[in-house]
């Protein structure tokens, strides 16, 4: 019977044998071994504190350090090979392979370290390779990973419908083809970041967008009815007393009904895509001519009386078919204009009505260029201190704590919705639902649209909305609906 210490010197000199007497394969296995113990014990932990809090953790924990773990399993093999050809070279006895033959104890004990090894190899790597495809689909990691790149999305998307809807369910979605493109189109933006060779701003439309039948419509089913919708817009004048004007609409949501398509969802979207249109510039935005097609399968094509295409300009835009991006081209990750953004913190009671002008003032003060973000805050606050020390003194004592909170409140107005080092600013990705804002629907219902025998896509107010109250101080329909 041999001891158990000479049991493990033989053990301890098949392991050597077969992880390599070269130095190669000797480096391959301190890396392996020593990133393979680490990598295990910071799982652990991770796993006790639950999850990582810093997109670059998940970096180094499932990327990095894995791809070092596989680099030095590489290693081993590679030294053994080199070894040999060495040898060959200089015409060294080989030794030879052990026989395989399982009643030799030198072969079963090759055989067991190399499955038991394998085995954990193969443990490790599939659990990396699973977290690691996990943190590359992670918020955090599309949103932070590149910092500054991707820092106006994220901004504005965490204060979106849609925060809790991951970027990939949107920018990738499900299946194997996608799944690849996605990750080759990650690559160059890896490099393109890693060279600064990204445009400022990152451009919209995302012309390689994935069809939205394949993304939104996973959540949400097109022809769901969904009917009619109170909308309620609360703005304020740029008055002394910062006079509300609300208006009130009933917008005509639609989708499918007992009757068939109805509405805005079903007149665009019914069975599917059914129409198309060209646009002559890049962003969507001169559109010049529109295809409709109806039940019965008849088509109709609208002309833009305005753009005037040419033929070659016509054959030279984009063809498309309209989807849900078409309208709802910033369904999360939507930027504010500077009226927009005061309007929506004077409605929050973040900015008080109290102070005189005040709307006016914001948005002067919020639509200076300004070098940088901390040059913004820094100028906001002085410069909305200044006018009240200056024109109102006794708002600006009396009022010193409104007038404190609607600096912050407008600082974070600015700080949503602005980012100089990516040339990003009001109205750099416009919103294309309503018409005030931007064109939006306006690109096609601006009553300049029509066909050959003479019809118009349509521009009446009431086939989108019913206007119940436009921008007044205090709408009698509010209180009617028992709104306020
Ligand atoms: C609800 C769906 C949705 C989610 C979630 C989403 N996006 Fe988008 N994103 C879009 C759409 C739609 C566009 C394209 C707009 C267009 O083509 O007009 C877009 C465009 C972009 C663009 C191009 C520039 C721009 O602002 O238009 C970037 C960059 C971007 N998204 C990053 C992100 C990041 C980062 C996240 C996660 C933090 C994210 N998106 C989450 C739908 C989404
Ligand atoms: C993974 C599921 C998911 C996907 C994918 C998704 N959404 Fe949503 N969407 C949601 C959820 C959840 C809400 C929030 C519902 C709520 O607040 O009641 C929402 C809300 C919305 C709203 C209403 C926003 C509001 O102001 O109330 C719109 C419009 C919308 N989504 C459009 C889209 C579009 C367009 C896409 C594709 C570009 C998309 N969604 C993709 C889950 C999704
Ligand atoms: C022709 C433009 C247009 C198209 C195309 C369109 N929508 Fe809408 N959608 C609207 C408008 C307008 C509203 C109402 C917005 C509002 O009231 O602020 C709306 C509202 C919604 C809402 C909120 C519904 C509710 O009951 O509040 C969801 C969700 C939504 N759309 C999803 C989609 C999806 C998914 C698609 C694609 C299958 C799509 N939309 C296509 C214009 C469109
Ligand atoms: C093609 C459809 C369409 C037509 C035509 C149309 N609107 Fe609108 N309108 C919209 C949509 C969509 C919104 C945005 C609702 C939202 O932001 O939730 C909107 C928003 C508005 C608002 C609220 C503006 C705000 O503060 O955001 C007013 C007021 C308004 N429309 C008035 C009109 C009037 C008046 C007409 C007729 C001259 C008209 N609209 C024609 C679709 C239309
Ligand atoms: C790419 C062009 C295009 C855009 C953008 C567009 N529409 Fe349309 N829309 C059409 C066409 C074409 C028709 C069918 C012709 C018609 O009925 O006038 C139509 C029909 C409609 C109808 C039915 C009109 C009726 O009289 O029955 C409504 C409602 C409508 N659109 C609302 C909207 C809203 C709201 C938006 C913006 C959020 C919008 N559309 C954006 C092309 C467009």
């Amino acid at each position: 019977m041999p001891t158990m210490r000479e049991r493990g010197l033989v053990w301890g000199r098949t392991i050597f044998r077969v992880l390599g007497q070269n130095r190669l394969s000797q480096a391959g296995v301190v890396v392996t071994t020593a990133t393979g113990i680490s990598m295990v014990f910071l799982w652990l932990i991770e796993m006790l504190r639950g999850g990582h809090e810093h997109p670059y953790s998940g970096i180094i924990l499932f990327l990095i350090l894995p791809s070092l773990f596989v680099f030095g399993l590489v290693l081993i093999p590679a030294g053994f090979f080199l070894q040999r050809i060495k040898d060959k070279r200089e015409g060294k006895a080989q030794e030879p392979p052990p026989p395989i033959d399982l009643s030799s104890p030198r072969f079963r004990r090759v055989f067991t370290f190399v499955a038991i090894a394998t085995l954990a190899n193969a443990t490790i790597v599939g659990f990396a390779s699973y977290r690691g495809l996990e943190v590359m689909d992670s918020v955090s990691f599309c949103g932070e990973a590149c910092h500054s790149v991707m820092a106006p999305e994220l901004t504005a998307y965490r204060d979106s419908p849609h925060s809790r809807v991951a970027c990939v369910e949107c920018h990738i979605g499900a299946g194997a083809s996608w799944f690849v493109k996605s990750k080759l189109s990650g690559t160059r933006q890896v490099i393109a970041v890693a060279l600064k060779t990204y445009s400022r701003p990152i451009p919209s439309p995302v012309h390689q967008l994935r069809p939205a039948r394949e993304t939104c419509e996973q959540c949400h089913w097109p022809q769901r009815f969904t009917g009619d919708r109170v909308v309620v817009k609360r703005k304020y004048a740029e008055d002394e007393k910062n006079t509300p004007l609300t208006s009130v609409l009933v917008m005509h949501i639609g989708g499918k009904n007992a009757r068939g398509a109805a509405g805005i969802h079903g007149r665009h979207l019914d069975a599917g895509s059914r129409i198309e249109y060209v646009a002559v510039d890049d962003r969507r935005e001169k559109i010049a001519e529109v295809q409709y097609r109806e039940n019965d399968g008849t088509t109709t094509t609208f002309d833009s009386t305005e753009i005037k295409a040419t033929p070659e300009q016509l054959a030279k835009g984009e063809h498309r078919a309209m989807d849900c991006v078409d309208c709802h081209n910033r369904p999360t990750h939507a930027f504010e204009l500077p009226g927009r953004g005061v309007d929506r913190m004077i409605t929050a009671g973040a900015i008080s009505r109290d102070l005189p002008f005040v709307k006016k003032k914001a948005v002067e003060l919020l639509k200076v260029e300004y070098p940088t973000r901390d040059a913004a805050v820094r100028d906001i606050a002085a410069g909305l201190k200044a006018y009240y020390d200056t024109t109102y003194p006794d708002v600006a004592k009396t009022k010193a704590k409104e007038l404190d909170e609607a600096i912050k409140a407008v600082q974070s107005v600015y700080l949503r919705n602005v980012f100089p080092s990516m040339r990003l600013t009001w109205g750099t990705h416009p919103n294309h639902i309503g018409h005030e804002d931007s064109p939006g629907c306006f690109r096609c219902h601006d009553g300049n649209h029509t066909s050959k025998d003479g019809k118009t896509i349509s521009s009446d107010c009431d086939a989108c909305h019913q206007v119940l109250a436009m921008e007044e101080e205090n709408p009698e329909i509010l209180g009617q609906l028992g709104l306020k």
